[in-house]
């Protein structure tokens, strides 16, 4: 890749939207996406059908570096697998969460990311897009909800599955996610100097999606 093929990093907590906005934004660019908390979730996905010790770390940076994954118009496969549903599930979600705190399984990670930075361009969508993988993304988007938002759509989210849900434990287990994610000493989840934050909480998709075209039309010209 050369670096004028530009990369659009969208960081931002759990059940932000970012997943859905970063890949609408793709779309109308045209560029390849990434959704690397899924590289996360097929590492976690991996080791716990491996049995993997999930205090392993050197074991689990092992996994990470062996994913052999590919995505396929929106689906994910391992293996040749989809587990496109698979990785979403609660506890896959949580143990991707913790083993994302491990250094090693990051490194392991690293060079799986940068090969989907390719021409025409890129929306990497994940937690440290902005401030260590892509450092030189023309535009950088710190995504928020509040926590009473995020918790309202993705129990909207399971209800319309079929799935039942509790607001109260999908309020405390995105607390404690976000805790995690925020504090650990490993490129924790914060929002990087020159991020333009977005608070979608009284947002749609789609508005959110036209905000960050703006955004790009701008600094792509200077
Ligand atoms: O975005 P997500 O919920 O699919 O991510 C799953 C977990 O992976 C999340 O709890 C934190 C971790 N993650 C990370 O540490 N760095 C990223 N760039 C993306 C995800």
């Amino acid at each position: 890749p050369n670096s004028q093929t530009p990369v659009i990093a969208i960081d931002g907590p759990t059940a932000s939207g970012k997943g859905t906005v970063a890949q609408k934004v793709a779309q109308r660019l045209g560029f390849h996406y990434l959704d690397s908390g899924a590289l996360y979730r097929l590492t976690a996905l991996s080791a716990l059908r491996r049995n993997t010790a999930l205090d392993d770390e050197h074991a689990l940076a092992k996994v990470a570096s062996r994913l052999n994954c590919h995505f396929d118009s929106g689906h994910i496969f391992l293996s040749e697998e989809d587990v496109s549903e698979a990785i979403r599930a609660e506890n896959v979600g949580n143990v991707a969460s913790k083993i994302a705190a491990l250094m090693p399984v990051r490194q392991a990670l690293y060079g799986l990311q940068l090969g989907f930075h390719r021409a025409p361009g890129l929306v990497a969508d994940g937690r440290d897009m902005g401030s260590v993988i892509f450092p030189h993304a023309v535009l950088k988007v710190f995504l928020t909800a509040s926590v009473a938002a995020r918790a309202q759509r993705r129990y909207k989210q399971l209800i319309d599955k079929g799935i039942s849900a509790n607001m109260q434990d999908l309020t405390n287990d995105l607390s404690e996610r976000d805790a995690r994610d925020t504090h650990r000493s490993s490129a924790p989840l914060k929002a990087v100097e020159g991020a333009y934050l977005l608070d979608t909480s009284a947002l749609t998709a789609e508005q959110a999606v036209e905000q960050i075209l703006g955004w790009y039309a701008l600094v792509k010209t200077v």
